[in-house]
């Protein structure tokens, strides 16, 4: 690491404490997702929303990191309420990686709380649930009332697969990495497209495991690049290459990052889509910080004369954020600004709670304060 880079994250880290030191004294009791004025609204009565372990996580990742234990306290408080989710068999879906990754495990790793690991043990042994044999994915969400998605399965997926890994690892039971590894070894095959861009929704056929088709989900429609879409395949795919060393999933999470890489606009901002005009103002902050933490992981994995392009990469989209889109005004509880669910969606460019938490997560990775989560 080179020390200006080192020197930046610091500062910017420090940053990141000073802000959250304010908002979490307004958060206490909230679980974070969207703001209103500026002020994080609560989604406490939402439990199953999969975005309701990020500020949990960025408060562990915090008190990991400067042992401050007011942003321990107001993790806890989010991880009690989450178990009514957990007691909720049809409200569980994919995400439990999102969600008891950054908030249960986190805990256990940190403090060994037994009651934590066995959140998070139950969180998995629900996820292993949802694998599909036939097809060898596992299915994402439950129906919704639109129709019959149980031979759904999606590219975000890959970045629940660490919950697996970790209760394998717990349980000495190789189980839980058999299923990620196949859904892993699934989503290769059937999400990435040769050009290295990826698809958001593979619809199997339950009952045979044959594709049915693939949909653009949260992009511009079929075919296209959702930004999000794509920093998941390249931070997933570096964390189960991680996880198992199978060099398939590093060489893919190469080919999602370099498209990634050839696709940003020259202003560094990611768009919703890489596939939407180029006058379209629309933004996604959030993918620009996943995607960064992916790029710095493969940088960790790749021979030394491939690591300038992965990290310099990941800095040009970090130092783009704090220079354009972070909000460092202590009345003002979000960081990044212009983050966007989806490309049709209504309302696009505000802030949503995921995209504080990869930035923080990535400038931790940079100045060696980060705790592993995934
Ligand atoms: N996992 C859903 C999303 O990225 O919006």
């Amino acid at each position: 690491m080179n020390k200006k880079d080192y020197d930046w994250a610091e500062n910017v880290a420090d940053k990141i404490y000073a802000k959250t030191k304010h908002s979490v004294k307004r958060s206490r009791d909230k679980i974070p997702y969207l703001t209103q004025d500026g002020i994080f609204d609560d989604w406490s009565d939402r439990i199953h929303w999969w975005t309701n372990g990020f500020y949990a996580g960025q408060l562990w990742q915090l008190y990991h990191a400067y042992s401050d234990e007011e942003f321990r306290q107001a993790a806890e408080v989010i991880e009690d309420k989450l178990d009514a989710g957990l007691m909720d068999y049809m409200g569980m879906d994919h995400d439990s990686g999102f969600k008891w990754l950054l908030t249960a495990v986190a805990d256990y790793k940190v403090t060994g709380k037994e009651t934590s690991r066995n959140r998070g043990l139950l969180a998995a042994a629900n996820l292993a649930g949802r694998f599909n044999i036939a097809g060898n994915f596992i299915r994402a969400w439950n129906d919704g009332g639109d129709g019959n998605t149980a031979g759904w399965a999606i590219i975000d997926c890959m970045m629940n697969l660490p919950l697996l890994y970790w209760a394998g690892e717990q349980t000495n039971d190789p189980r839980f990495s058999h299923i990620a590894k196949a859904h892993a070894d699934t989503a290769v095959k059937a999400f990435v497209r040769e050009d290295g861009s990826v698809n958001h929704i593979v619809h199997f056929d339950p009952d045979t495991g044959e594709i049915v088709e693939t949909l653009g989900g949260q992009g511009m429609g079929v075919g296209s690049s959702w930004t999000r879409g794509q920093a998941w395949a390249v931070y997933g795919f570096a964390l189960s290459y991680r996880h198992t060393g199978k060099k398939e999933y590093l060489d893919t999470a190469k080919k999602a990052a370099g498209y990634f890489e050839k696709s940003l606009p020259e202003s560094g901002l990611v768009p919703v889509d890489f596939c939407q005009d180029k006058d379209c103002e629309w933004e996604d902050s959030t993918a620009a910080a996943a995607a960064a933490c992916g790029m710095l992981e493969i940088e960790n994995h790749v021979k030394e004369e491939e690591k300038a392009y992965y990290h310099d990469t990941a800095m040009r989209l970090l130092k783009t954020l704090e220079e354009k889109r972070c909000n460092w005004k202590e009345g003002v509880d979000y960081i990044l600004k212009n983050g966007s669910v989806a490309y049709h969606d209504e309302n696009h460019n505000f802030p949503i709670i995921y995209g504080d938490y990869y930035f923080t997560e990535a400038v931790f990775k940079l100045c060696g304060k980060e705790l592993l989560m995934w």
